[in-house]
């Protein structure tokens, strides 16, 4: 493929259980994958990936997220998808763990999507924006602390705004909101609360990376050119009433 028709890919969080899924289905559908991550062992683990280019960032750091984009352009595809998730319980949440769980989820989306789309700016086609939130936002019954719902609710609006501010320029923009995903994010909570929450999963198992990566690569197709400004929950079905 030249130059002018591969399309550039940067996903964060590329080294994690969902990023890994992600990355491969956007290298298997032909894109040019670009994967930031803090983990710079698990980045390595993936750095003989054909089409696959590696990057060491702290995305709770503005400046290294600039250093990172200035380095990758053009860009057609923007997969915001680092985060995890704190589990210290209200109200007893530290100042310092609800900052850094706002960074890691929400700001370094909202830079990265700052970044990219003056890195999208004369590409030609529909170019994608896909933010990975969670149904921890919206089902107030599982376990989630405020802090991961809220940083995943903000993130949701930014999916919003974005979606409407750059309609006319060809910029579709949308939120994957997923519920429990088999990923090392497992290992933040007890195994009676995993076991709780997986046996609340109508499938009777807990969704897998690569089926929401499926979900990301339709958007990133062109079927996904037509939609923009959604919050695309993913569970099973476990919270229709
Ligand atoms: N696993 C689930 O059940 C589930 C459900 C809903 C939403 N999500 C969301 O999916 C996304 C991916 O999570 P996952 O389940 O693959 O977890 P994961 O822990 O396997 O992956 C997260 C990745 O983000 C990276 N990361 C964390 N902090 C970073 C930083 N400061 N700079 C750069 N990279 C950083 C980690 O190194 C890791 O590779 C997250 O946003 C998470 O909130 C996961």
């Amino acid at each position: 493929m030249d130059q002018a028709s591969t399309r550039n890919a940067v996903v964060t969080g590329a080294a994690g259980g969902m990023g890994r899924a992600i990355v491969a289905r956007l290298l298997a559908d032909g894109l040019q994958v670009t994967g930031l991550d803090i983990d710079a062992d698990g980045l390595a683990e993936m750095a003989a990936l054909s089409g696959f280019t590696p990057m060491t960032v702290d995305l709770t750091d503005p400046q290294a997220i600039a250093d990172a984009f200035a380095q990758i352009r053009p860009v057609d595809v923007l997969v915001n998808n680092a985060g995890t998730c704190f589990m210290s319980a209200f109200p007893d949440i530290p100042a310092a763990e609800l900052d850094r769980q706002m960074a890691i989820n929400f700001s370094s989306a909202f830079h990265c999507c700052q970044a990219a789309v003056k890195a999208m700016a004369g590409r030609p086609g529909v170019r994608k924006i896909v933010n990975i939130s969670s149904n921890g936002a919206y089902n107030f019954d599982v376990f989630d602390p405020p802090h991961y719902r809220a940083s995943k609710a903000a993130m949701d609006t930014l999916t919003k705004d974005l979606a409407r501010r750059y309609a006319r320029e060809k910029i579709a923009v949308n939120s994957i909101a997923p519920a429990m995903t088999e990923t090392p994010l497992f290992g933040v909570v007890s195994a009676e609360v995993l076991d709780a929450a997986i046996a609340a999963m109508p499938h009777g198992r807990p969704m897998q990376p690569q089926e929401v990566a499926a979900w990301v690569g339709f958007l990133i197709s062109p079927a996904g050119d037509i939609a923009s400004g959604n919050v695309i929950v993913l569970n099973q079905g476990r919270d229709v009433r």
